[in-house]
This record gives C-alpha cells, structure tokens and sequence, in this order.
C-alpha cells in the first residue's frame, strides 16, 4: 500500500520547473533570430521556425489547458493552422501563422494557464483520465516540446550566421579510447524490446515484448567521416547533406552558412538511408534492424552521452567508453541517430494512445526507424526503446549509421 502512494505521488514542483526549463531551451535557441527568419522558409522540409513555437504553444493548449482543464481556446480559429497531419510541412509558409508579439504572447498566455491548471489537477482520478496516469500528459508535453527543438536546431543549421547564445565544447573534448571495430551481441533466452509498463513511453514504444533472433555482430562505434569520405572516393556515391570541397581535394562542411574543417575522427552525419545501406554494403556489412539496435543498447547510459543541444556537434567516434553498453558499443545514445535496415512498424498488441496521428499513421513500409538520439535530442528523450522515423531519402536529420553483421562461424576470435 505504501509503496503505490509513493508511485503516485508526483512532485508538481518538479513537473512546473521542468516545463519551464523546456520553454527557456526553445526561446534561448530562436533568441538570435529575428522576425523575418522566424517566418522564413529555408527549405520544403522544414516548417518556419514560427510555426514550431505556435504549434508548440498549439498542442500544449489542445491537451493540456483544453483537454486536461477544460477551458476554452484563447483562440479557436488556432487549432487549424498548427495541425501538422493538415499542414504538411510545405504548406506551412503560406498559413496566417501569429507572428512577433502576437505569438509570444499567445505563447505565454497558454504557459501561464497551463501552470495554473497544473497547481489544481487530480492525478489521483487516473482511472476517469488515462491521460494522467504517471503524469503522462505532462511527460508528453515536455517530451513534444523537446522533439520540435531538434526539428528547430536542424533548420537552424540553414541559418546564415546563425551565432547561439550559448555552446558547451565539453563534448567535442571527450578522449576516444581503442577498442575492436566490432562486438558480439549475444541475444538471451530473455530478450525483449520495447518500454516498460511503468515508464514514461510513446504509444510505438509498446508493449514491450520478447523477441528471438540469432547473435550478431555490431560495429563498436558509429562510422566515421574519415571512413565515409573515404567509400564516396572509391564508390562515387554522394557525399553527405553540407559537405562542401575545400579546395584541396578534401572536404569540408558548410554550418550555419560558414565552412568548418570536417573531423575524420567523427561520426558521419546527414547521410540518407540509402548512403547508410550503401556504405554497410562496401564493408560486407548491413544495417541492423531495430530489433537488433535496441539489444546492442542495453546498459547504456544516458548521463554519459552527447545529448541535450547545446554542443551543436558530435563527440569524436569512440568517446565516452566508459559507458559502454553491455555488448561494449559506445555512443549508442547521442551524437548521431542510427539508420536501421526496419520499418517504421507497430508491436504486437499495439494500441493507440492518447491520438492515432502520433505514431498510427506513420506505420506501414513509408517510414524507416532510426534509434539513438543525436546531439541535437534532449537527454531527456533518450532512451534505447525509443522510436524514430523519417523517410528513407532525409539527409537534413541528425543521422549517420552504425553496421551490423551476420555471426560468422568461420571468423575466429570476432570479438577481438
Ligand atoms: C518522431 C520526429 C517523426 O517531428 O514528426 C513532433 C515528432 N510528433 N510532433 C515529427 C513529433 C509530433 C515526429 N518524429
Ligand atoms: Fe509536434
């Protein structure tokens, strides 16, 4: 009895302070902007980044001041504008979107409801709101407002000039210790994939549920620039999205409108699905499949990986060793998302929740997953039963790849 009160208890303190945490990451990365690039489309994949933060403020108001406090919308005409499944991201630059103090007030006006409705709300009633179970609208709002930072920092990379007020190198800093190019993954009697029944997960994460396939063979770390550069000489395959030449029969790559030298030693980012297939395929390699992913990523770490943002770049391939998963593969969080060979499918049993336009619509053979986070992901994402996806063609996405192979009976000593 005592332990279930406990499970219940949910700290509005905590919850306040880390919606609010949320808000200030989004304005802090939009602060250098001003109006016109709020509202500018940079490019047919990316909405203006003044959608995101009215959509933001849009679907906090939907689910939480609506749906959870039963008020009425400051604006109802707003619904409409900030749908994404009605509003491909093409579309979104001719929509009458709120603009300058219109949608900075309309972002604090909600907020400020929001806080309000937090202080009253009934977390005991779960069974009358399933939605409140474990907070889970709230996690869900700090986990949505989270995502659109990453869809943000990938316009932002556009930006022409773009300077953020803030950047933390630490990572880009982390020693890279030796270690084999590939490990053993031993799958177990055990296996099972998927978030557990008590933790905060997206309805695609669910249920979780065993799984059995063979052991396999993982690479250690994710492929690198250096190893990529060199497969496009050999290969004549594309390079990456932003690599540029630099003059001197190397490359380079193009942030925020500016050349920057391209590090060999590290992951290899802005790769398409097909680059990622092509490159396994030069090594007599393949993408693992998700499945396999998330096996290769028990025991990882979130505190010890190139999360949250504020980097804006990747740690060298084959830092923070210390935080091997089980299997001995590092960086299975962060730095860059992993391409796998699977689609973007459901898990058996699976039940929409809370609305079929998170992750229902997407499923079927349109959509790949990748797995991991990038540096671009908040911490607070990463977990290795999450579920991204993206069309096999993206390139303007965190991305990179990690091969896999078969267990070969005739390769002695795989291991080392
Ligand atoms: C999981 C990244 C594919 O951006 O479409 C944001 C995340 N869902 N708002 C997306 C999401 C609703 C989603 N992805
Ligand atoms: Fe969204």
């Amino acid at each position: 009895m005592t332990d279930l009160v406990i499970d219940r208890a949910i700290d509005r303190r905590t919850l306040a302070d880390r919606l609010i945490e949320a808000r200030r990451r989004t304005l802090e990365l939009v602060e250098p902007l001003d109006d016109e690039q709020l509202n500018t489309v940079y490019s047919p994949l990316l909405s203006p980044l003044g959608w995101d933060l009215g959509h933001i403020a849009n679907f906090e108001e939907l689910w939480l001041v609506e749906r959870i406090g039963g008020l009425p919308a400051l604006d109802g005409s707003l619904g409409r504008l900030y749908d994404a499944i009605e509003n491909p991201r093409l579309a979104r630059n001719e929509l009458p979107i709120l603009r300058g103090d219109e949608l900075r007030f309309y972002m604090a006006a909600v907020r400020e409801r929001t806080l309000t409705v937090l202080e009253w709300v009934d977390f005991e009633a779960p069974a009358k709101q399933p939605l409140l179970e474990r907070a889970f609208v709230y996690e869900l709002l700090i986990a949505h407002e989270h995502q659109h930072g990453e869809t943000i920092l990938q316009l932002l990379q556009l930006v022409d000039g773009y300077e953020p007020i803030e950047r933390n190198r630490a990572a880009r800093a982390e020693p890279v210790a030796p270690g084999p190019d590939w490990v053993l993954v031993e799958v177990g009697e055990e296996a099972a994939i998927g978030a557990p029944a008590d933790q905060f997960g997206y309805d695609n994460e669910r249920p979780r549920h065993p799984v059995s396939l063979p052991g396999f063979e993982i690479q250690r770390r994710p492929v690198t620039n250096g190893e990529f550069a060199a497969f496009v000489a050999e290969s004549g395959c594309e390079p990456p999205l932003y690599w540029l030449c630099d003059g001197a029969g190397g490359w380079a790559r193009e942030v925020f409108g500016r050349p920057e030298p391209l590090d060999p030693a590290h992951p290899v980012v802005h790769i398409d699905y097909s680059q990622a297939t092509a490159y396994a395929g030069s090594i007599g390699a393949r993408l693992p499949s998700e499945t396999e992913w998330e096996l290769a990523a028990r025991g990882v770490d979130r505190d010890r990986a190139n999360l949250d943002q504020l980097g804006f770049g990747t740690a060298p391939a084959g830092a923070y060793a210390d935080a091997a998963s089980d299997c001995g593969a590092v960086q299975m969080l962060g730095d860059v998302w992993e391409w796998t060979r699977s689609d973007f499918c459901p898990y058996p049993g699976f039940r929409a929740f809370p609305y079929r336009e998170y992750s229902e619509v997407f499923f079927g053979d349109t959509y790949k997953v990748l797995r991991g986070g990038s540096w671009a992901t908040r911490r607070n994402l990463a977990r290795s039963s999450f579920r991204n996806w993206d069309l096999p063609e993206r390139r303007q996405i965190f991305a990179g790849v990690r091969c896999a192979r078969d267990l070969d009976p005739n390769r002695a000593a795989t291991c080392s």
